[in-house]
Parts: C-alpha cells; sequence; structure tokens
C-alpha cells in the first residue's frame, strides 16, 4: 500500500472527494488527515470515514523534525495540500522532495503568491478582466506556488460572473480533476521508482 497524507486547514471538501476516490483503490490509502486548525471541517470528514486524524502544533510544525519523524514512522509516502494555508517548512520539502502536491485555484503564475487563497484569487481574476481562469496542480518546493506544474485546467470567466460564480466554476475544476491528477501522478512515479529498484 503506497500511503498518502492530506493536508488541509478548511472545510476539505476537495479532501472529501479525494477519500472517495481511493476509499476501494487497490494500491493507494489516504491513511492520515493533517489539519493546521482544530476547528477545522476536515477533521469531521477524516473522523466519518475513520482516518486518523491530527492538528499540528505550529512551533513544532514550523521549527522541528517532528513531524518529519511522525510521517516517516507512519510510513506516508506522499502529501497532498488541499487548501493548506501554512507555508511547508523546508526540512518537510527536503525530506518529501517531489512528493508533496498542492491545488491552487487559477492558471499559475497568474495570481499566486502569499496572500493568493480562497477568494482573494477570485476577486483578482474579476478585476484584472480574465477571459479565462481554472486550476493548478503543482508539486510544492521552498517558493509560494511555485513548483513544476503537473496539471492546468481552464474555464471561460464571462462578464456576467462575480467572485462567486467564478469560485464555484473553479471548484467544480477542483472536484473533478484533483482526485484524478493525484491518481495519475503517485502511479506515475512508483512505477518509475520500481523500474529504478529493479
Ligand atoms: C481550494 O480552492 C483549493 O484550491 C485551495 O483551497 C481551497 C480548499 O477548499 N488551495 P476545500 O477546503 O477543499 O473546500
Amino acid at each position: 500500500m503506497i500511503n498518502v497524507s492530506i493536508f488541509a486547514s478548511g472545510t476539505g471538501s476537495n479532501a472529501a472527494k479525494i477519500i472517495q476516490h481511493f476509499k476501494y483503490h487497490p494500491d493507494i490509502r489516504i491513511s492520515l488527515i493533517v489539519s493546521s486548525k482544530a476547528t477545522a471541517g476536515v477533521l469531521n470528514i477524516a473522523e466519518s470515514h475513520s482516518i486518523p486524524a491530527i492538528t499540528l502544533k505550529r512551533d513544532a510544525f514550523l521549527n522541528t523534525d517532528e513531524y518529519v519523524n511522525l510521517l516517516r514512522e507512519k510510513d506516508i509516502k506522499f502529501i497532498v495540500l488541499a487548501g493548506f494555508l501554512w507555508k511547508v517548512p523546508d526540512n518537510l520539502i527536503e525530506a518529501f522532495r517531489d512528493h508533496i502536491i498542492n491545488i491552487h485555484p487559477a492558471l499559475l503564475p497568474k495570481f499566486g503568491g502569499k496572500g493568493m487563497y480562497g477568494m482573494f484569487v477570485h476577486e483578482a481574476v474579476k478585476k484584472a478582466g480574465e477571459p479565462v481562469t481554472g486550476i493548478t496542480i503543482h508539486k510544492v518546493d521552498e517558493h509560494y506556488d511555485h513548483g513544476d506544474v503537473i496539471f492546468q485546467a481552464e474555464c471561460p470567466v464571462e462578464e456576467t460572473d462575480t467572485p462567486e460564480s467564478i469560485a464555484k466554476k473553479v471548484q467544480m475544476l477542483e472536484h473533478t480533476w484533483f482526485p484524478v491528477i493525484v491518481e495519475k501522478y503517485i502511479s506515475g512515479l512508483e512505477k518509475l521508482n520500481t523500474s529504478k529498484n529493479n
């Protein structure tokens, strides 16, 4: 089994879609939910699926190896960030190089970086008069919203769209694509590793 952890800070609608997608998967298991907030909705989702969950202690997360060690002990091979609002510290990125995936609700490199999350992104898209927006699924490196792009999908922005209606369209793209692309990415990398080891 390839164990995967989902990190999230909010409602967790993407986490829920990913959990559903892998529920009966023969090789990939969502085995740990990690939250940056004790009241995050994603923790209820974890509970309803009987998936173990933890809430991070900020100082230990940012300044020690406590969680790198914990993830290793639990044999976690991939981390999926699904609305995780803290910057991932360098020690964790180093330990999971190429094994951390994030989703961003816009077409990076546009509308990314610090402070560009949630409705701020869609408001900025509307204000800029962009004719299209979409989602970006990318590898996580040491810089915000910067790692190699794995996948993008677009949707049109009409003149009548509001930030709220843009958010709905983008969320639909996220729910459609994120679980599928996570599966493709993990399966692809695992195949590469198996052939390297043979
Ligand atoms: C999504 O829009 C995702 O792109 C972002 O945070 C949001 C999380 O939403 N990075 P949810 O908690 O999965 O509903």
